[in-house]
């Protein structure tokens, strides 16, 4: 994929603050720490759009990205991550909801899960929101170069298992390789092209 602009455009603690020119988004959301930044700035082959950190709860607002001009990338927050206070971590379910269910330009929801760990209850939530609400998910395990190719099957049946998903429609990605790059841009054109 050819990315010829990336640009942050701005961050929203809630709908006020949506970009509302009607261009499609695709927004990435999954539990903190799960590599969502990391993906974004892989995805674009920009290594500073998107800011990172090994501690969790890094991003913590909605923050939208305009890809080539065209349309948006949207970091969501992470959720379930304990260390973080308690009221900020009540503003994000909150926050994260309104977003997913009332964004008018919201074309899929890129769902992140550690290829490492079982999925959580806060990803069986997000999960159930999104199949309730008729939201188009595309499932990616992240971190796939922490796991070898022989236990990567395990692992991928244990996330497929957990969102009622096949384990082959789980894209295999990695942020540090490269690995699944195609694969995602083929899901994430055909969703803005709708
Ligand atoms: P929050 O903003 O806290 O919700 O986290 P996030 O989901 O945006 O995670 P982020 O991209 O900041 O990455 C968290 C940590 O995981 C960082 O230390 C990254 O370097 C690391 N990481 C992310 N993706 C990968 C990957 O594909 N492979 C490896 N080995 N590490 C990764
Ligand atoms: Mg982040």
């Amino acid at each position: 994929m050819k990315i010829t602009s990336a640009e942050f455009i701005k961050a929203a603690v809630n709908s006020r603050g949506w970009p509302k020119d009607g261009k499609p988004q695709v927004a990435f959301a999954g539990r903190s720490n799960v590599g969502k930044s990391s993906l974004i700035n892989s995805l674009v082959n920009r290594r500073g759009l998107v800011k990172t950190s090994s501690t969790p709860g890094k991003t913590r607002e909605v923050n939208f990205f305009l890809i080539n001009g065209e349309y948006y990338f949207v970091d969501l927050p992470g959720f379930g991550y304990a260390r973080v206070p308690g009221r900020v971590q009540a503003d994000w379910g909150p926050m994260i909801e309104e977003y997913l269910l009332q964004c008018p330009d919201l074309r899929a929801v890129i769902f992140l899960l550690d290829i490492r760990h079982e999925p959580g209850d806060h990803d069986r939530m997000l999960n159930q929101w999104l199949s309730g609400n008729e939201i188009p998910a595309v499932y990616v395990a992240t971190k796939a170069d922490k796991i070898s190719r022989g236990q990567r099957h395990k692992h991928l049946k244990v996330l497929a298992d957990a969102v009622g998903a096949d384990p082959r429609d789980i894209i295999e990605y990695s942020s540090e390789t490269g690995e699944g790059k195609p694969k995602l841009w083929d899901a994430i054109k055909s969703a803005v092209s709708q």
